[in-house]
C-alpha cells in the first residue's frame, strides 16, 4: 500500500455501492469482530429463533472437535420457513423455478412451508427418525429442496448425491451412509437429452441391499423400473391423507447433525463432512447478508447445483434463512444456446448471480454479443467460487455481465469450511483473481514446509487459525480422520489443502490444491476415485490420476494404466475406458487423456508418484526423484 492506495490493479467501489450496501465499512465490523469474536458471532444467532438459547458460544474443550452455541436449541428447517409465515414474507416468493424444457414454476414461502410438512410427515410415516440418514438424488428441481428441508424437519440427515455421479459413487454413499431411504427422480433434463437417475439408481441399489423405500419425484416421464414393495410415486404419496400440513418440528441440540456432504480427500474413499443446525445455521445466515448484500426485494440466482457445498449452504439455507428469493435452473448453461443464463437474467430480473469461472469460460468463448442481446441492467452483484478466477475471465464478467457496475465476490471456501472464508463484500476494493482478506474475525495464514508462515508473496500452505460456526463437526463413521487430514500437518491450526500467497496488501491468492484432489470445472474429485473406477475394470492392473492445467476445466484429467495379461492396447479400449469411468463415478471423471504405461513411477514404498507423471506431462523437471524406486 502506499498512501493509502492499494497496489497493483484496483477495482474501488462506487459510492453508490457503498452507500446501499448492508456493510459500507469493512474495516470497522473486522475489529469489532476481532475484538469481540465470540460476542460478534452471538449477536448474529440473536437474529435466528432459538427454542431455548446457548450457554456457550464457542466451546474448545475438545479441539479440533469445536462446538459452537452449544446448550441452545432450535431447527434450521424451522428458521428457513416456520419464521418467515408469520411475516410480511409468507406470501414472498422462496423459489422460482424454470427447467431446461421451458417448465417452470414459483413457490411462496407459505407454500414451501407447507409443503416440506407434507413430505416430513410421509418421512415420518415411512419410519423416519431423528438421526437416521436419508439419501437424495435429483436434479436440480424444487423437491430437493423439499426433500432436504423435510429431512432437517424431522432431524434426519440427509447426504445429497450430485445428479452427475453415477452407480458406484451413489451406491459407495449410501453404503457408507447406510440410507434406509432413498429420494429420486425419475430423470434429469440436461442439454435436451434426459439422465435416466431411477435406472443408475436401481443399479446401485443392486450393489447396496439397505435402502427400504425408494421415493421417486416424476419429472422427465420417462418409463421407469418401480419394485413393488420398495419404490413409490412422491405425488402418490404427496396426496395420501397423511400428508397434511400438521407436521411439529423437532426441537434439535444447536450440534445435533443437520446433514453429510461426501466431498474428495487426498486418499481413499470419499469423506462424509458433517454439519450440525446451529453453527452452520449461524455461518451461512451472516456470510450471505454481508457479502451477498441480501436485500428483501432481491432476486438472487446460485448457479450451482444443490448437490455440492455450494448449493447446500448458498441455494438452500442461507438464501432461506435471509427470507430471499432464491432462483434455481435446471439445465445447462449453454443449452440450447450460449445466451441461456443472460435470458434468464433479462426474464427474470436476477440481481445477485453466483456461478463457477468453469462456467464463465465457457460463455466468454462464445463472444459479447450472446450477452449484450439482453438487458441485464437488473444485475447488481456477481460471485465466483470453486476455483481460481482467472483476471482475464474476471474483467469479462466484470465489463460485458456486469457492465462495470457490479462489485465481483471471489468467494474461496470449502465443503469443510460450510460457509464464505476467504471473501470480499461489495464495499472492498476488488483486485481481479484474489479473495480479498478472511471474513471478519477469522484469521488465516500462509505456511511453508516448517510451520513458520511465508514471506509477503512467498507461495505456501495456507492454513486457517480461528475456528468458525460452520466449520466441519467431523467425518462421520471416521472421526479420526478429521484430525489426521485437517489439524495433524501443523498442529493447532485447520490446513485446507490449498496452497496460497499473500500480497503486500495482506490480500491472498490461491493458487490450487497441493494434495490428490483435482477441480475439474470446479467440481470436486479425488485421484483415488479415479484410480479405483479404472481398476475396476477388468482390463486394468494399475492406474493413476493426475490433473492438467486446462483453458476451460481448470484442470482436465489424465489417466495412465498398465493393463493385465492377455488385454491389448487399442484406441477401442480407451473409449472404454472412458466410458467405465462415466458409468462408474460420473461424467466429470472421465479422462481428457488416458495412456498405457509398462511401469508407474513409484516410490520405495510403493506410493504412486503423480507428480513424476505430472511433470513429465507438462516437459517439466519432475524435481526430487531421489525416492523413486526405479
Ligand atoms: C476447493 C473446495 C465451496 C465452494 C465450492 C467448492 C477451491 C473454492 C475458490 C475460490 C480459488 C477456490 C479450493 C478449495 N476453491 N473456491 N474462490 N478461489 N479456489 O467446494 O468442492 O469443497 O472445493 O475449491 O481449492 O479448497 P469444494
Amino acid at each position: 500500500m502506499i498512501d493509502g492506495k492499494l497496489s497493483g490493479e484496483v477495482y474501488y467501489p462506487s459510492e453508490e455501492v457503498i452507500s446501499n450496501a448492508n456493510i459500507k465499512d469493512w474495516d470497522a465490523l473486522n475489529k469489532a469482530a476481532t475484538d469481540d469474536y465470540e460476542g460478534f458471532w452471538s449477536n448474529e444467532a440473536d437474529n435466528l429463533h432459538w427454542f431455548l438459547k446457548w450457554d456457550k458460544v464457542l466451546d474448545d474443550s475438545e479441539k479440533p472437535f469445536y462446538k459452537w452455541f452449544t446448550g441452545g436449541k432450535t431447527n434450521i428447517a424451522h428458521n428457513c420457513l416456520d419464521v418467515h409465515i408469520n411475516t410480511h414474507r409468507k406470501n414472498k416468493l422462496a423459489l422460482i423455478w424454470e427447467g431446461e424444457n421451458g417448465d417452470h414454476s414459483t413457490m411462496s414461502y407459505f407454500r414451501l412451508y407447507k409443503e416440506t410438512c407434507k413430505f416430513a410427515n410421509i418421512l415420518r410415516s415411512l419410519g423416519v427418525t431423528k438421526g437416521d440418514r436419508v439419501t437424495i438424488y435429483m436434479g436440480r428441481i424444487p423437491e430437493i429442496v423439499i426433500a432436504m428441508l423435510a429431512c432437517a424437519r424431522i432431524g434426519a440427515i440427509h447426504s445429497v448425491v450430485y445428479g452427475g455421479f453415477s452407480v458406484e459413487s451413489l451406491h459407495e454413499r449410501i453404503e457408507d451412509s447406510q440410507s434406509k431411504v432413498l429420494i429420486v427422480s425419475d430423470g434429469a433434463y440436461q442439454r435436451g437429452k434426459i439422465i435416466p437417475l431411477k435406472n443408475i439408481a436401481d443399479e446401485a441399489l443392486q450393489r447396496a441391499g439397505i435402502v427400504e423405500h425408494v421415493l421417486v419425484v416424476k419429472r422427465t416421464g420417462q418409463e421407469v423400473y418401480m419394485e413393488s414393495g420398495r419404490d413409490m410415486w412422491y405425488h402418490e404419496l404427496m396426496n395420501l391423507p397423511i400428508a397434511n400440513y400438521n407436521n411439529k418440528c423437532e426441537v434439535m441440540d444447536s450440534e445435533d447433525p443437520l446433514f453429510i456432504l461426501y466431498t474428495s480427500g487426498t486418499t481413499g474413499k470419499p469423506k462424509a463432512i458433517l454439519h450440525t443446525h446451529g453453527g452452520y445455521m449461524v455461518g451461512t445466515y451472516t456470510t450471505m447478508k454481508y457479502v451477498f448484500d441480501i436485500k428483501d426485494s432481491d432476486r438472487y440466482w446460485c448457479a450451482a447445483d444443490p448437490g455440492w457445498i455450494t448449493g447446500h449452504s448458498y441455494i438452500v439455507y442461507a438464501p432461506l434463512l435471509n427470507g430471499a428469493t432464491s432462483f434455481m435452473y435446471e439445465g445447462a448453461h449453454t443449452y440450447p444456446y450460449p445466451n441461456r443464463w443472460w435470458q434468464i437474467v433479462e426474464k427474470y430480473g436476477i440481481n445477485i448471480l453466483y456461478m463457477a469461472p468453469t462456467a464463465i469460460r465457457g460463455l466468454m468463448r462464445f463472444g459479447d454479443a450472446w450477452a449484450n442481446r439482453h438487458d441485464l441492467s437488473s444485475l447488481r452483484l456477481l460471485g465466483s467460487v470453486g476455483e481460481p478466477i482467472n483476471p482475464e475471465a474476471w474483467r469479462w464478467l466484470y465489463k460485458v455481465i456486469g457492465r462495470e457496475k457490479c462489485p465481483i465476490m471471489d468467494t474461496w471456501w470449502q465443503t469443510e469450511t460450510g460457509m464464505f472464508i476467504i471473501t470480499p463484500m461489495p464495499c472492498v476494493p476488488l483486485k481481479p483473481g484474489s479473495g480479498t482478506k478472511p471474513f471478519p474475525g477469522i484469521e488465516a495464514d500462509i505456511l511453508d514446509e516448517e510451520g513458520k508462515p511465508v514471506k509477503t508473496g512467498e507461495e505456501g500452505y495456507l492454513v486457517l487459525k480461528t475456528p468458525w460456526p460452520a466449520m466441519v463437526r467431523t467425518i462421520y463413521n471416521d472421526p479420526q480422520r478429521l484430525v489426521e487430514q485437517y489439524w495433524s500437518r501443523f498442529p493447532g491450526v485447520y490446513m485446507t489443502g490449498d496452497s496460497a500467497r499473500r500480497d503486500e496488501d495482506g490480500y491472498y491468492w490461491i493458487i490450487g490444491r497441493v494434495d490428490d484432489v483435482i477441480k475439474v470445472s470446479g467440481y470436486r474429485l479425488g485421484t483415488a476415485e479415479i484410480e479405483s473406477a479404472l481398476v475396476s475394470h477388468p482390463a486394468v492392473a494399475e492406474a493413476a490420476a493426475i490433473g492438467i492445467p486446462h483453458e476451460l476445466k481448470g484442470n482436465a484429467i489424465h489417466a495412465f494404466v498398465i493393463l493385465r495379461q492377455g488385454f491389448a492396447r487399442s484406441e477401442k479400449l480407451i473409449e472404454e475406458l472412458k466410458l467405465h469411468i462415466g458409468h462408474e463415478v460420473g461424467p466429470i471423471a472421465k479422462p481428457e487423456k488416458i495412456e498405457f504405461m509398462d511401469t508407474l513411477p513409484k516410490t520405495r514404498s510403493g506410493k504412486i508418484m503423480r507428480r513424476v507423471l505430472k511433470a513429465k506431462e507438462l516437459g517439466l523437471d519432475p524435481g526430487n526423484i531421489s525416492t523413486l524406486e526405479e
